[in-house]
């Protein structure tokens, strides 16, 4: 499936999009997704600091994509297959018959988000990280895709590289949910694989955790990928 890229429509109003207008905006809409307004505001001011390009993986309809976007000015690369085999039952359940990357764009679309600089990547993480069509340099990673031990693993191992010094990589669904344990093994699995002393944690928002990347250089061999081919133009 190809990629959708940024188009050449300039976008309404992004600078005065706070956060909370965008939670608003997302209630208002019934927007789907599993932030809460902590973790989404932490989103938006992680998205702040970042000075490369940020990649999501998971978009779902969208919802994390929007906080990103609208904190930064950095591109923003939102990897999702949006294939419904690919959903837990919870997904299945919400997205019945529709394509959440269209439901997505049209979300873009509306806060004006779209056009100026969210790259849609209709792929799985292995074949995005493979495909050339991300940067190899990223001022922050947002990982909330297939939340399976393989899945989980496998994103921080395929993306973790490409982190800049002094960018991040936020995790979601990593703690407790209220008063709910998490059914997934995220939490052991980030205390296995970002133990380095190329990341220090910056603590969590509800379930959203986040490591920054020190100076320190990441220890092993980053995955075989396709070099970054740029084929749109992103504003910056
Ligand atoms: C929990 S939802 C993401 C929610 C979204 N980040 C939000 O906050 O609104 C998980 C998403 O991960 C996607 N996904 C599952 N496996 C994936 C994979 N291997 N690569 C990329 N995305 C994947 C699913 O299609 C689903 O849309």
């Amino acid at each position: 499936m190809p990629s959708k890229r940024a188009s050449s429509r300039p976008a309404a109003s992004r600078e005065a999009l706070s956060a909370g207008e965008v939670w608003t905006q997302a209630v208002k809409r019934g927007v789907r997704g599993w932030l809460d307004g902590a973790e989404a505001d932490r989103l938006y001011q992680l998205a702040a600091v970042a000075t490369d390009p940020i990649l999501e993986v998971g978009t779902f309809c969208g919802l994390s994509t929007a906080f990103l976007a609208a904190g930064g000015r950095q591109a923003v690369y939102a990897v999702d297959p949006c294939d419904p085999l690919l959903f837990d039952r919870e997904q299945v359940r919400v997205a019945a018959g529709q394509d959440t990357g269209d439901l997505a764009r049209e979300w873009w679309e509306a806060l004006g988000l779209d056009a100026e600089r969210i790259v849609q990547i209709r792929l799985t993480s292995t074949e995005a990280a493979r495909s050339g069509e991300v940067p190899m340099v990223l001022g922050g990673v947002f990982v909330d895709g297939g939340h399976d031990d393989f899945n989980v693993r496998n994103d921080l191992d395929l993306w973790r590289w490409r982190v800049a010094p002094g960018g991040w990589l936020a995790m979601h669904d990593w703690g407790v949910r209220g008063e709910q344990p998490q059914p997934w093994r995220i939490r052991q699995i980030c205390a296995e694989v970002l133990t380095g002393p190329e990341w220090d944690f910056a603590g969590a928002t509800h379930s959203l955790a986040v490591w920054r990347r020190t100076s320190r250089p990441v220890a092993g061999r980053p995955p075989r990928v396709q070099k970054f081919e740029p084929k749109g133009e992103v504003a910056a």
